[in-house]
């Protein structure tokens, strides 16, 4: 009687222990693929790899005085292959996260201080803008150019969330005019003149 029960016992317990994956905090030391980095060695894992106190402060000393902070799977490999992230957004008074888009995430807003504008375009070109309130949340669909403004008097404060580890960003206005993307092209893809394709490259960086 005892016998059949010790082997069904080591038979769980070996089983549970080459279970399913419960999770696949990243080796950055491996090249990243589309769907993620490769996993560390199990017996490496410690609670360390799911925490980040990344989050505690944001730098807005910069153009466009806002900070997007990262808790993506490069600076927090405990999320690599979840679906799931965060940043920190700050807004000093007068601060702007311009025009962008994360291409494989969509996006959730948390305002925890401050008022902020926020809104999205969507592919019909349809406008969708509200002023966000603390408290308020706002979802952005996956891949919309979409915005954020510090509508107040104070600093503003939110945390986004994301539908992906490594949702990435790619800002408008820096994909114009923030690199060597020669001023001609610009001038023929935006309608705008070369005056003001110079003046952007200026603020923004560019050259050509
Ligand atoms: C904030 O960023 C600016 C510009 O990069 C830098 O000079 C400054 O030292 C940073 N401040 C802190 C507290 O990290």
């Amino acid at each position: 009687m005892i016998l059949p029960i010790f082997f069904m016992l080591s038979f769980l317990l070996s089983s549970s222990s080459c279970n399913a994956l419960d999770f696949c905090v990243a080796d950055l030391k491996t090249p990243q693929g589309l769907a993620g980095y490769s996993c560390k060695k199990l017996e490496l894992v410690t609670v360390d790899d799911f925490v980040f106190s990344g989050l505690h402060t944001g730098n807005t000393s910069n153009l466009i005085k806002a900070a997007v902070t990262p808790a993506f799977t490069a600076q927090f490999p405990g999320v690599n292959g979840l679906g799931i992230s965060i940043a920190r957004l700050d807004l000093a008074v007068g601060g702007v996260v311009p025009m962008h888009t994360h291409p494989g995430s969509s996006e959730i807003i948390v305002v925890i201080q401050g008022i902020i504008d926020a809104g999205f375009v969507s592919s019909a070109n349809k406008v969708y803008f509200k002023t966000l309130k603390t408290g308020d949340i706002m979802v952005f669909p996956q891949g919309l150019l979409h915005f954020q403004i510090n509508a107040g008097t104070t600093p503003a404060l939110a945390y986004v969330s994301f539908s992906s580890p490594s949702p990435g960003i790619q800002i408008l206005d820096f994909a114009l005019f923030g690199n060597d993307l020669p001023s001609n092209i610009i001038e023929e893809t935006t309608f705008l003149d070369g005056a003001q394709v110079k003046k952007l490259k200026g603020v923004l960086g560019g050259t050509g």
